[in-house]
C-alpha cells in the first residue's frame, strides 16, 4: 500500500521534529508492505510574512486530492492580532472537516502512576464558532457575548468516534498491547446541570450514540461526568479514564491539562480526524525558546505519526512505533532536556530507529 503523506513543518521546532516523523515512517520494516510518498507544504507565520497567507488554497487542494494524511509540526502566532493572519491549523480543520481532535495521553508501563487515556474532542463547533459581539450596555459601558453552538449531528458523530476508539483500544489490548485497563469505558463530559439545552443536547446525543448495538456488543461501558468534577478526578485519579469525549472548549482544556500529567509537552501527540483524512500533530507549539538548538523532543511527533497510521488502518505499523518510543523512554539513557536528559533530537531519533 502506498500512503501519500503531506509534511507540514511550519515554524520553529516544527522544522526540527517533522523530519523525525518522516524518518520513522521510512524506517518501518518492509514486511509491513507500506510505502510512503511525501509532499512538503509550507505553513505558518513566516510564510505569512513572506507571502501574505499562512496556508495557500492550493495547499488545501493538495491535501484534499493528493494525500491520504498529513503530519503538521507547529506554527507561531503573534501575540497581538495581525491583520489578515489566521492560524493555518484552524483553516485546515475547517476546509477538510477534521471534526475530531484525538489526544492519547499515556505513561510508560513502568511509571509509578500509570495513565492510559485518550481524549476525543469535538472540533467544529461550541464556543469556537467565534460568533462574538460587543454591544452598548444600557447600564453603562459595553458588554460582550458569544454563541455556544451544539448540534445533534456533531455530538452524535463525535460520540460514535469515541465509541469506535474504545473498541479499537480493546482489540489492541486483546492482541497483547499493555494497558492498565481491562475493559472499554467512555466518559461523556459536559455541564448540563447549568447549560441544559446546549450541553444537555451534547449529553443526550452522546448517550444515544454510545448505546448503539456495536458498542453494547463490544462491552463498552458508558459513564458521564460534569466537567469541573472531571478536572478534579483527572488530576487525582488519572488512571481511571480510558476514553473521554467532550465538546470543543472542555476538550481543549482537558486535553492540555491531561498532557501536563505526563511530564512534557514534547511527549504528547494528537490527530485531527475526518472522513477519509487524518492529520497528526504534536500538541506542543513552535517553542521559540529552544528552536535552532537541536534539542526539541521528537517523541510527540513520532507518536503523532503512529496515531496517523492508526487512523489510516495500519495498526501494526503504529504499534511498532509506539513500542520503539516506549523502549527508549523506559531505558531512560537517551532523553532530551525537557525530560531531564542531555540527548539531542538527533540522538533520540537514532535510538528510537534502532529499537524499531
Ligand atoms: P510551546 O508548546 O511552543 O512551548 C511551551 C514550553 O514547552 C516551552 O518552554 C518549550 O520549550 C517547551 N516545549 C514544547 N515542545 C517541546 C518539545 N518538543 N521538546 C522540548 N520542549 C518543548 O508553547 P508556547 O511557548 O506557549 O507557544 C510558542 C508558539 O507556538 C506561539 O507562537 C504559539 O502561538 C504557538 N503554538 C502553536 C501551536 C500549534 O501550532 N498547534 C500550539 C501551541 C502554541
Ligand atoms: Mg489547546
Amino acid at each position: 500500500r502506498v500512503l501519500r503523506i503531506a509534511l507540514i513543518p511550519g515554524d520553529g521546532i516544527g522544522r526540527e521534529v517533522i523530519p523525525a516523523g518522516r524518518r520513522i515512517l521510512e524506517a518501518l520494516p518492509p514486511s509491513l508492505g507500506l510505502k510512503f510518498e511525501f509532499t512538503r507544504l509550507d505553513a505558518g507565520y513566516e510564510l505569512f510574512q513572506a507571502a501574505g497567507t499562512s496556508f495557500p488554497d492550493r495547499s488545501i487542494d493538495v491535501l484534499r486530492h493528493e494525500c491520504d494524511g498529513a503530519l503538521f509540526g507547529a506554527v507561531s502566532s503573534p501575540t497581538r492580532a495581525v491583520k489578515g493572519y489566521s492560524s493555518p491549523i484552524v483553516h485546515i480543520r475547517k476546509k477538510l472537516d477534521l471534526y475530531a481532535n484525538v489526544r492519547p495521553v499515556k505513561t510508560v508501563a513502568t511509571d509509578a502512576n500509570p495513565i492510559d487515556m485518550v481524549i476525543v474532542r469535538e472540533n467544529t463547533e461550541d464556543l469556537y464558532v467565534k460568533e462574538e459581539r460587543t454591544l452598548e450596555d444600557p447600564e453603562g459601558g459595553v458588554y460582550a457575548e458569544a454563541i455556544k453552538r451544539i448540534s445533534a449531528r456533531a455530538s452524535s458523530r463525535i460520540a460514535t468516534m469515541a465509541g469506535k476508539i474504545a473498541v479499537q483500544r480493546q482489540k489492541l489490548r486483546e492482541s497483547g498491547v499493555a494497558s492498565i485497563h481491562k475493559s472499554p469505558l467512555v466518559t461523556i463530559t459536559h455541564k448540563s446541570n447549568v447549560l441544559s439545552q446546549t450541553d444537555g443536547l451534547f449529553r443526550s446525543c452522546a448517550k444515544e450514540a454510545l448505546a448503539a448495538q456495536q458498542f453494547v456488543d463490544a462491552g463498552v461501558a458508558v459513564e458521564e461526568q460534569i466537567v469541573d468534577s472531571m478536572v478534579y478526578k483527572l488530576f487525582r485519579q488519572p488512571g481511571s479514564y480510558d476514553v473521554i469525549v467532550a465538546p470543543n472548549l472542555y476538550g481543549d482544556i482537558l486535553s492540555d491539562g491531561a498532557a501536563a500529567l505526563v511530564g512534557s509537552l514534547g511527549l504528547v501527540p494528537s490527530a485531527n480526524v475526518g472522513e477519509g483524512f487524518v492529520m497528526g500533530e504534536p500538541c506542543h507549539g513552535s517553542a521559540p525558546d529552544i528552536m535552532g538548538q537541536g534539542i526539541a523532543n521528537p517523541i510527540a511527533t513520532l507518536r503523532s505519526a503512529a496515531l496517523m497510521l492508526e487512523f489510516l488502518g495500519e495498526e501494526k505499523a503504529s504499534a511498532k512505533i509506539y513500542a520503539a518510543v516506549d523502549a527508549n523512554l523506559e531505558d531512560g539513557k537517551l532523553l532530551s532536556p525537557d525530560l531531564g536528559g542531555k540527548a539531542k533530537t538527533e540522538e533520540v531519533v537514532n535510538d528510537i530507529l534502532k529499537r524499531l
